[in-house]
């Protein structure tokens, strides 16, 4: 490649779904004679795809394995990719195109200057951080996994707290390794799954009957609606008492990481989503994208749909910088997500229907995961391959 192809700097601020599937979107898009450095921003030097695999790993950490690349630095199609992890985002300066990360062990800072900012930071439920790896490295976090999964193994009850599909897919996993252990899911809403046809509600409840029908008296799974946790009491709103010694699982609350993103001058919702047009541009702002769970796009966040705006969010940048006026604009389908109960059961659902229910959609969301995971896992594909 001649020196006078100007270099192109990509910011990535979160090294998830949406922020790898972008950037190898746009490495495969962009022809060689741009020259693009894309820097990735991350807590972790790993990728992990967090999904229904996230939660198997709870109880068995060695599927761990399955759902991270261990190294994803590479170049790519004469691409430049660069990955910082352990760092934290202090500053964004839109005057000079420079953010500034501060070093978590060592409390140096940096800065990074970009032409193009994308800003992937992701979700967390802050009342179940295990869900997400933190700083550290790979063989800390699967220790983490190991402790916990030790701590599951040794629950006398469990309660669940949470009536949707992370909520489900939970129960269906802890009945398929713990048919033993008893528990107690409450759920603030009359149904679960409470955004999906009635269906998928009733659905639920059969796997219940029919996980109770195995079950001993004791060990019942027993499902509140409609009804919230004191937890400083152990008792819910209306009265039921829940034991004190259960593990919990808090499966609610996801919340957009964008905190401390108000003091860069970043538009925010009340909810804390990043406020986006059509291209994921920042309201406001002239280089400076949001993508996946954090942008105010409305629609089901999850990783089909993170999928499909990296599509369109790297097309877009990709004809920018080739200077093809082409722009497309990003419209929110109906989205069908399979929520499965365990390895042996699950559902799809459409907006208005069940689109299934039974052994193969339990079977299909493990083959989906492993479909996007063959190519994750392989640090050569997980950049250069077409994996939408
Ligand atoms: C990150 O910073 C926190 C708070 O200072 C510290 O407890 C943690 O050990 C740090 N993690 C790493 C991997 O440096
Ligand atoms: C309520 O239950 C939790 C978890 O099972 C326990 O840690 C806590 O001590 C209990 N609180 C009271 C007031 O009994
Ligand atoms: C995301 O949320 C987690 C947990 O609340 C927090 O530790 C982390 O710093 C957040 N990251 C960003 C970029 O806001």
């Amino acid at each position: 490649m001649p020196d006078t192809v100007p270099s192109i700097r990509v910011v990535v601020v979160g090294g998830g779904v949406s922020g790898i599937l972008f950037t190898s979107g746009l490495f495969r898009r962009l022809g060689k004679n741009f020259h693009l450095h894309v820097t990735i921003i991350d807590k972790k030097p790993y990728f992990e795809y967090i999904g229904t695999g996230t939660l198997r790993a709870m109880f068995n950490p060695s599927h761990h394995d399955n759902m991270v690349n261990p190294g994803f630095t590479k170049t790519a199609n004469g691409h430049e990719l660069e990955v910082l992890h352990g760092k934290v985002l202090t500053n964004i300066d839109k005057t000079s195109n420079t953010i500034t990360l501060r070093d978590n062990a060592s409390s140096a800072e940096m800065m990074v200057e970009y032409d193009y900012l994308y800003i992937a930071t992701g979700c967390s439920y802050s009342k179940f951080p295990i869900l997400k790896p933190d700083f550290g490295s790979i063989e800390e976090r699967r220790s983490q996994l190991e402790e916990f999964s030790q701590q599951i193994k040794a629950a006398p009850h469990v309660i669940i707290i949470g009536g949707g599909s992370f909520a489900c897919e939970l129960l269906g996993e802890l009945n398929d390794y713990y048919p033993n252990i008893p528990i107690t899911l409450v759920n603030t809403r009359p149904n679960m799954l409470d955004r999906a046809p009635q269906g998928a509600h009733d659905y639920v409840m059969r796997f219940v009957d029919k996980a109770n029908a195995k079950r001993k008296e004791d060990e019942k799974i027993k499902v509140i609606l409609n009804d919230m946790v004191h937890l400083k009491t152990n008792t819910t709103n209306k009265g039921v008492e829940l034991p004190t010694n259960a593990l919990i699982f808090s499966c609610y609350g996801a919340a957009p990481n964008t905190s401390g993103f108000g003091d860069f001058n970043i538009p925010l919702t009340a909810e804390g989503h990043i406020k986006v047009d059509l291209y994921f541009k920042v309201e406001g702002t002239n280089n400076i994208y949001a993508l996946g769970d954090v942008n105010n796009i409305a629609e089901e966040k999850m990783a089909a749909t993170a999928r499909l705006q990296a599509k369109v969010a790297s097309t877009n940048l990709a004809n920018l910088i080739q200077g093809k006026p082409k722009q497309i604009e990003y419209e929110p389908k109906e989205m069908v997500q399979v929520v499965s109960l365990g390895k042996k059961d699950g559902m799809m659902i459409k907006t208005s229907s069940i689109a299934g229910t039974g052994r193969m959609f339990g079977w299909m969301k493990g083959k989906v995961e492993n479909l996007v995971l063959n190519t994750v896992r392989n640090p050569e594909s997980l950049l250069s391959k077409q994996f939408y």
